[in-house]
This record gives structure tokens, sequence and C-alpha cells, in this order.
């Protein structure tokens, strides 16, 4: 089988190449500036030249906040930038592997949203990768989408490596670090997410995956993870996602079942305290024993 990563520079598109070419894939990836996802000639060629039999995107606009002012371009990308993609997948008879996101739900609910549960996308952002995942149904029937949440792993930038990066100078300076504690998600590793796409593709099983790490905590419980993983000794303070406005609402709570994955017996995602410690155990920085904290 061979893979086609689309967005293979960015924070999973990395990790997803070398887990496919770790897995005995054949594997390529593009991004830009060698494809534009938002011009179907430009995907065309690249699926002429690399004939593969299944792509995986993890192509999008992901800034967030800025979708909200760059509204014309997040649907570009995130939407019909989906349909390019599927179009050209249905036309080269390739199977298509989207990734999607939590932000599809308006986090309303106090239990894990399913994959049948009603979206209501309350972000610029969520609303154009909902309308991607629309658009990418009416393109082909040989579609799966994965929606993942709160993603972290050794390239980019995540949460996971500014707030170690943070809390180490809070702590060098003696100051206390404020972390939003009144949103609830599950933190999710790149490399899980990878193989768990991995295991799935092959039995050629389509369809709409819920797909993060099990169990869920508060971007503060997350910090507290990081700092006690790292031996940083900050002081944490909990506070309120209004002390911190940004352009972008966030779901108040967006944890997802993976629900089809347990279903079909398929779901390989671990806990994400103990995915966490696999993230630093394969980090190119390796945990600090207290390294920051004495200097
Ligand atoms: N990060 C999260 O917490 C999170 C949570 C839920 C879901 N997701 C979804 O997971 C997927 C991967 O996210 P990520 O964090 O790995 O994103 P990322 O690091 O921003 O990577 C996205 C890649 O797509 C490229 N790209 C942007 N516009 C493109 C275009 N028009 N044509 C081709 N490539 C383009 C980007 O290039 P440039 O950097 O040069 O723009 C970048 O290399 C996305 O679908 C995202 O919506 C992410």
């Amino acid at each position: 089988m061979k893979l086609a990563v689309v967005g293979s520079n960015g924070q999973l598109g990395t990790d997803m190449i070398s887990s496919a070419t770790a897995r005995g894939y054949e594997c390529c990836g593009v991004d830009v500036p060698d494809i534009d996802i938002a011009s179907q000639a430009s995907i065309a060629h690249f699926l002429d030249r690399h004939a593969p039999d299944v792509v995986i995107n993890c192509a999008a606009y992901t800034a967030v906040d800025n979708c909200e002012s760059d509204k014309d371009i997040a649907f570009k990308v995130n939407a019909d930038g989906v349909a390019n993609l599927a179009r050209c997948c249905q036309n080269a008879e390739c199977d298509i592997v989207h990734i999607s996101t939590d932000y599809v739900f308006d986090g309303t609910k106090t239990t894990p949203y399913l994959e049948s549960d009603e979206t209501c996308p309350q972000s610029i952002y969520g609303a154009s990768k909902l309308k991607g995942e629309v658009l990418l149904r009416e393109q082909t029937d040989a579609w799966y989408i994965f929606r993942i949440a709160w993603l972290y792993g050794c390239n980019g930038s995540n949460f996971a490596k500014t707030i170690a990066d943070v809390a180490r100078r809070k702590a060098r300076e003696g100051a206390a670090l404020k972390v939003v504690d009144d949103q609830t998600g599950s933190p999710t590793y790149t490399r899980e997410v990878c193989r768990q796409i991995l295991a799935v593709i092959p039995l050629r099983r389509f369809g709409l995956y819920h797909c993060t790490a099990e169990g869920n905590c508060t971007w503060y419980d997350f910090a507290r993870k990081i700092c006690e993983a790292n031996a940083i000794s900050v002081q944490l303070e909990p506070c309120a996602t209004g002390e911190f406005p940004r352009p972008a609402p966030r779901p108040a709570y967006s944890v997802l079942e993976n629900a089809h994955l347990k279903n079909t017996g398929l779901q390989c995602m671990k806990h994400w305290e103990t995915a966490y410690g696999d993230f630093l155990n394969e980090s190119n920085s390796p945990p600090f024993a207290g390294g920051y904290v004495s200097e």
C-alpha cells in the first residue's frame, strides 16, 4: 500500500511520514509550496506523479484565532481544499483519510461526544473544518474522517512544549503560572493518532472516527502533569478562560468518545497520561530532571 501524506511538514504530517515509514509503508509527503490544496491542478499533478493508494490529509489552516479574521482563507483551505483533494482522490481511485477536530462541537455537553452527536461549531475554524467534512463526503465514498483534539507532538509548537518552556522560565523567575481550568478535553499525542490511523486503513472500513486519547483533563491538569513529569517546581494557578480572552471561542467541554473505533474492535488509543510518558521518552529533547529549576 502506497501512502501520500499531504501537509507533511506540519505537526501531525511529520510524524505520519515517520510512523508509516517505520511500519514499512512506501510513503511520500508533500506540503506548500509544492502543493496547494486550494488548487485542484496542483493536487492532480501530485497524484499523477505518485499514484498513491491512500492520501492522508494532514494539511489545514490551523491558526484558530487568525481564522476569525481570515475567514476566506480558512474556508478556502479547510473546506474547499478538502473538497478538491477528495475529488482528485476519487478521480485517481485512491482512498482519502482526512483529519478533523473536536471544535466541530459547541462544548455544551457534559458527557463525551459520540460520532452521532449533532455538530455546532462556535468558531470560524470549527465551521470551516465541519464544512470540509461535509464536502469530503459529497465527493467520494472511499473516505475516512478522524476527529482528533488537543494535539501535541515532537514537531511544531503545542501546549505540551510551550508549557514546559514557560514553566521553566517562571520557575527561574520565582513567578506563578496561571493555566485555564474550565476547558476539558483529551490531550492527544501525534504518534498515537498515526498508529491508530495506520491500524485502520488496511481494513478499508470507511467512515467517521473519533480518535483521541482515553481519559480527560483540563489544561490546568495537563500543565500539572507536564511540570511533575519534567520536575519543574513552579507555582501553578488555575484560572478561568475569561482571564485570557482570545478571538476564537473554545468549547468548554470537548471530550470525544472513540465509539466507532471501540465498537469495531479497532481502538488502540492509550490513556493521555500514558501517551504523554511515551512522548517524553520519544521526544528529541529528553525530559529534564530538575534542570532549569535549580539554575
Ligand atoms: N493542533 C491541534 O491541536 C489540532 C486539534 C484538532 C485537530 N487538528 C487537525 O489536525 C490536522 C493536523 O494539524 P497540525 O497541528 O499538524 O497542523 P499544522 O502543524 O499547522 O500542519 C498543517 C500543514 O498544512 C500546511 N498547509 C497549510 N495550508 C495548506 C495548503 N493550502 N495546501 C497544502 N498544505 C497546506 C501547513 O503549511 P504552513 O505551515 O506553511 O501553513 C502545515 O505544514 C489538521 O487538520 C488540524 O485541523 C489539530
